[in-house]
């Protein structure tokens, strides 16, 4: 599949990864660009660079009626783009006073991106198939206890994302899974570094729909960890069993 000519949904659009979708979809010559969050005027700038093209859509992927108004006015989607997701617990599983974020994780990480797959299942049909990207984490194959309930609603995104591409592969639908490590967004703004720029992960994510590729891990930090994993996954596990939420 070709980026110039596509029509993109891309969800969590004023983001730090969304905003460079968007740009970078503009830049390869997307015919559209449903540009998605949660307040619109978020997107002013973004929109103001080529209101022709990228078209503003309020969407929280927890909705469903909100989920239901973007179908309806996005039928000639061809590539939808699941970027959307929060990180809201830094105190574990165990040490956190109760499961509220952890909760919210899966609410929007998991349940809303599945939500998205379902709702736009069809719609990439009609349109020839087209492609899925879902933006998920390094953490999504292996946790960091710290943020332990973000990496397992990580985890359940990158088992529904494979199943996903299963079930829409009889109708020509690509799924991609994108596992960056850290990336240089308001989300790991507390992190250090290496970091990715989110340029990067776009720029990566676009090249993967061409280059018809089921996994990407963008940046060189992501790319080693995965490299580790494959090669001794118990090892990595233990080197991450450190970073233990702080008591
Ligand atoms: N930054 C990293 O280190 C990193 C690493 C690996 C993976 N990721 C993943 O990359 C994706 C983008 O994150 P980011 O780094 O760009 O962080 P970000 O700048 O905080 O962007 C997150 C985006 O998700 C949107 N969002 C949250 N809940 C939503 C909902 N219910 N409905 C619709 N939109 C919602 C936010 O909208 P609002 O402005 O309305 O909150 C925001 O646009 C996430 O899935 C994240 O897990 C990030």
């Amino acid at each position: 599949m070709q980026i110039e000519n596509a029509v993109v949904l891309v969800t969590g659009a004023n983001g730090g990864i969304g905003a460079e979708f968007v740009t970078a979809l503009h830049q390869a010559g997307a015919a559209r660009i449903y540009a998605c969050a949660r307040k619109l005027e978020s997107l002013s700038r973004l929109v103001a660079a080529d209101p022709e093209r990228i078209v503003p859509l309020s969407l929280d992927i927890t909705d469903q009626l909100s989920i239901q108004a973007a179908v309806s006015q996005c039928q000639d989607v061809n590539l939808l783009i699941n970027n959307a997701g929060v990180l809201l617990n830094y105190q574990g599983c165990i040490a956190v006073p109760n499961l509220d974020d952890a909760r919210t994780e899966m609410e929007i990480n998991y349940f809303g991106t599945l939500a998205m797959c379902r709702a736009f299942a069809s719609i990439l049909k009609a349109n020839g198939g087209g492609a899925i990207i879902n933006i998920l984490s390094i953490l999504a194959r292996v946790p960091i206890p710290m943020t332990g309930s973000y990496s397992a609603s990580k985890a359940a995104e990158l088992s529904m994302t494979q199943t996903v591409r299963a079930e829409l592969a009889a109708q020509g639908t690509q799924v991609i899974a994108v596992m960056p490590g850290t990336v240089d967004t308001d989300m790991a703004k507390d992190y250090p570094p290496p970091k990715v720029s989110p340029a990067e992960v776009a720029k990566a994510s676009l090249q993967a729909v061409i280059d018809g590729i089921e996994e990407v891990y963008p940046g060189e930090q992501a790319t080693q960890m995965a490299a580790q994993i494959v090669d001794n996954l118990k090892a990595v596990e233990k080197q991450f069993a450190q970073m233990l939420p702080s008591t």
